[in-house]
C-alpha cells in the first residue's frame, strides 16, 4: 500500500481542514446545546463538492478518490461529527447506491442534485424490531403492477428531516426472505410520508434523527433499485463502503481529541511544569497516537482496496470496529487529561466522548462488525 498521499489528496484534506477549523468550529457548541443541523454549513460543504465526493462529474459529483474521502471526513469529524454523519450518510449510502446500482434514469433524476449539494439524502433500513439483524423487515412494499404501496416505520434516520431522497429498505415477498426484499427511491412530497418524532441524543446533538412513517405511499416501479429481491444486498453492499466513511468519522474525533489533548497538555502546568513532562500524561499521549495512528492505516486500507476496485468488506468492518473502539476509549482518555476543563463545554472533548459512542453502534454495531470479521477469518 502506497502511503504516500498524491497532491490531490493533500489539497483535499487542507480544504476540508479550513472548512472544518473556520466554518464548522465556531458554532459547533451551539448546534450541539441547541440540537441544530448544520443546514447553512451542509450547503457550503456541497458547493465545496463534499457531499458527493465519488461521484462521476457526469453525475453532479467530484470524481475523487475514496482516500481523499477518507481524508476529507477525518478532518470535518475532528471538529463536527453531526455535520460529517450527514455527509457520510449522503456520499457512501446515498450517493454510491445509486451511482454503483441506479438506472440511467434514476442517476439524472436522483443523484444529480444530491451529488451536487443541491438536495440530501437519507438511507432507512433500521426498524424498531431490525437493527442488527436487518433481514427482519416489517415495512412492506406491496407489488401492486406499475408501482408498490409502502406501509411501515423506519427508526433513528440520519437526515431524516433535512432529506428530500429517502432509500427505503421494505420486503415485498416475504416467504423469499431476504431475496424477498427490495430498495425504493422515495420523496419527500410523496403522499402517505410522514415526519415522525426527533430523537433527542446523547451526541451528534446536531444531526437530525428521526422515526418516519409510510402510509399507502405509491412508489414507481421506476424507483426501485437493482433487480426484484435486490434490496438487502443493495442495502449490505451499500453498508460496507458506508462502513470505510463511520470508520474515518471515528478516527477524526479520536484524532480531534488526541490534537487538543497535545495542545493542552502543552499549556497547562502542575506541580510546577507543562503535564506533558508528567509521565502519566505523556505515556497516555503515546497510546492514543499509536492508536489513531493504526486506525488511520486501517481507513486508508479500506479506502485503498475500495479505490482499486477489490473486496473491501472484511478491511471496512475491521476499520470501523477498531477505530470505534479508539474514538470512545481515547475520547475517554482526553476528558482525563483535561481534567475539570475536560468536563465543561468550552473545551469541546466531552462532546467527542459523546460523539464517539453512536460510532460503535450505527451502521452496525461492533457486535455486527465482529460477525462479518470472523465469518471471513473462519472462511479462510
Ligand atoms: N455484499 C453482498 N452480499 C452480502 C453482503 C455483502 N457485504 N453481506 C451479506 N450479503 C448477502 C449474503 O451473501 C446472503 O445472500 P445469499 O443468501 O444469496 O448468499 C444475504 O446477504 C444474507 O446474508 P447473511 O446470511 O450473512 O445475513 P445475516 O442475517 O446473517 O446478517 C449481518 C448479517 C452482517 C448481521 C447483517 O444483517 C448486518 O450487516 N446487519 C447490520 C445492519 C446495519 O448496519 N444497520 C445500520 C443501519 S443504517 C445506518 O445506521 C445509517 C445511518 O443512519 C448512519
Amino acid at each position: 500500500m502506497n502511503l504516500h498521499l498524491t497532491e490531490e489528496q493533500k489539497a483535499v484534506r487542507d480544504a476540508a481542514r479550513d472548512f472544518a477549523q473556520n466554518v464548522l468550529k465556531p458554532g459547533v457548541i451551539e448546534r450541539d446545546n441547541a440540537q441544530r443541523f448544520p443546514a447553512d454549513e451542509v450547503r457550503e460543504l456541497g458547493a465545496l463538492g463534499f457531499m458527493g465526493m465519488m461521484v462521476d462529474p457526469q453525475y453532479g459529483g467530484s470524481g475523487m478518490d475514496t482516500v481523499s474521502y477518507v481524508l476529507a471526513m477525518e478532518e470535518i469529524s475532528k471538529v463536527d461529527a453531526s455535520t460529517s454523519v450527514c455527509m457520510s450518510v449522503n456520499n457512501s449510502l446515498v450517493c454510491y447506491g445509486l451511482q454503483e446500482y441506479g438506472t440511467e434514469e434514476q442517476k439524472q433524476k436522483f443523484l444529480k442534485p444530491l451529488a451536487s449539494g443541491e438536495k440530501i439524502g437519507a438511507f432507512c433500513l433500521s426498524e424498531p424490531e431490525a437493527g442488527s439483524d436487518a433481514t427482519s423487515q416489517r415495512t412492506t412494499a406491496v407489488d401492486m403492477g406499475d408501482h408498490y404501496l409502502l406501509n411501515g416505520t423506519k427508526n433513528w434516520i440520519t437526515n431524516g428531516n433535512s432529506a428530500s431522497t429517502y432509500l427505503v429498505i421494505a420486503q415485498t415477498d416475504a416467504e423469499k426472505g431476504h431475496r424477498g426484499i427490495n430498495a425504493l427511491i422515495v420523496e419527500r412530497d410523496m403522499p402517505g410520508f410522514q415526519l415522525g418524532a426527533k430523537e433527542d441524543k446523547l451526541g451528534i446533538r446536531g444531526s437530525d434523527t428521526h422515526t418516519l412513517m409510510f402510509q399507502d405511499v405509491k412508489v414507481p416501479k421506476a424507483n426501485r433499485i437493482g433487480e426484484d429481491g435486490f434490496g438487502f444486498k443493495f442495502a449490505m453492499k451499500t453498508l460496507s463502503g458506508g462502513r470505510i466513511g463511520i470508520a474515518a468519522q471515528a478516527l477524526g474525533i479520536a484524532s480531534g481529541a488526541l490534537e487538543l489533548s497535545l495542545a493542552y497538555s502543552q499549556e497547562r502546568k502542575a506541580f510546577g511544569k507543562e503535564i506533558h513532562k508528567h509521565q502519566a500524561i505523556s505515556f497516555k499521549l503515546a497510546d492514543m497516537a499509536t492508536q489513531v495512528e493504526a486506525a488511520r492505516l486501517l481507513c486508508l486500507k479500506a479506502a485503498v482496496l475500495k479505490d482499486a476496485g477489490e473486496n473491501y468488506d472484511l478491511a471496512s468492518s475491521m476499520a470501523k470496529l477498531y477505530a470505534s473502539e479508539v474514538a470512545m476509549t481515547q475520547t475517554v482518555e482526553a476528558v482525563q487529561i483535561h481534567g475539570g476543563y475536560g468536563f465543561v463545554k468550552e473545551y469541546h472533548v466531552e462532546r467527542l466522548m459523546r460523539d464517539a459512542k453512536i460510532t460503535q453502534i450505527y451502521e452496525g454495531t461492533s457486535e455486527v462488525q465482529k460477525i462479518v470479521i470472523s465469518r471471513a477469518v473462519l472462511a479462510d
